[in-house]
């Protein structure tokens, strides 16, 4: 299966619907969006396993993270991430394996923030999510989705939820069932942080596009919030 080409200029809205998912961590986007898309017979773009995928080449590597902020385009190029399409499904590379449960691994965690912040990072994944939404019928999820990578999408949703919430299912999906408040509390810290990081920094920060729908999955079952933005697809397409 050969890796999707980086494409240049994003073409809008010519193949059919392309549908973006930002907010913080936390706020269900990923699970949301993979399950909207499956129900569409859409594609999946998580551009956060893309920043993750090059966090983990970088640190696979010899060049030591003081040391990122210095590479050029091309040397982040070298490192080979790539996006796979296979049927709905989009695979994400590095050196020609398939990654998967690596790329939320400690260690990728702690330091991604940090690499998304750099536009050289930016810049080298940039074409390869456009390339991934090039025929339309597209979910993409993120931070900077719907303003920077995909800005003629056709239905654009921005997703938050309450702080406590948004770390009890991060400590769920790793595993806890049922998390103590002191642990809820500490990892609020952890994740506030990482936010503050992404709303902050210079390029790309993370922030609603204007005319995002906003959706606060605090209260909202997963059913109901993936039923909610494909009725806002639908009257999309209605549109149309
Ligand atoms: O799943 P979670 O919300 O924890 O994070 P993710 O979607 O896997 O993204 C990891 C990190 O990549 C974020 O904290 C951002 O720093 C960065 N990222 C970004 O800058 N732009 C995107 N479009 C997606 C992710």
């Amino acid at each position: 299966m050969t890796p999707l080409a980086p494409s240049g200029d994003e073409t809008p809205g010519v193949k059919g619907p392309i549908v973006t998912l930002d907010g913080p961590a936390g706020s269900g986007k990923s699970t949301t969006a993979r399950e909207v898309a499956r129900r569409l017979g859409f594609r999946h773009l998580d551009s956060g396993a893309l920043y993750r995928a090059l966090t983990l080449a970088l640190l696979e590597s010899d060049v030591p993270a003081g040391e990122w902020a210095d590479l050029d385009e091309q040397a982040m190029r070298a490192l080979d991430v790539t996006v796979t399409a296979k049927g709905t499904e989009l695979e994400v590379g590095v050196g020609g394996r398939v990654v998967n449960s690596e790329l939320r691994s400690k260690e990728v965690t702690a330091q991604v923030a940090y690499l998304a912040s750099l536009p050289v990072a930016r810049a080298c994944l940039l074409n390869l999510q456009r390339a991934a939404g090039a025929q339309g019928r597209l979910v993409a999820d993120g931070r900077d989705m719907g303003t920077v990578v995909f800005p003629h999408a056709d239905v654009k949703i921005y997703l938050v939820a309450e702080l406590g919430e948004r770390a009890r299912r991060r400590l769920r999906e790793g595993g806890m069932e049922e998390p103590s408040e002191e642990e809820v509390v500490t990892h609020s810290g952890v994740i506030a942080e990482r936010d503050r990081h992404d709303s902050e920094r210079e390029h790309s920060p993370l922030r609603k596009p204007e005319e995002a729908e906003l959706i606060d999955t605090t209260r909202l079952s997963f059913d109901e919030q993936v039923e909610a933005i494909i009725r806002l697809v639908q009257e999309a397409e209605q549109r149309e």
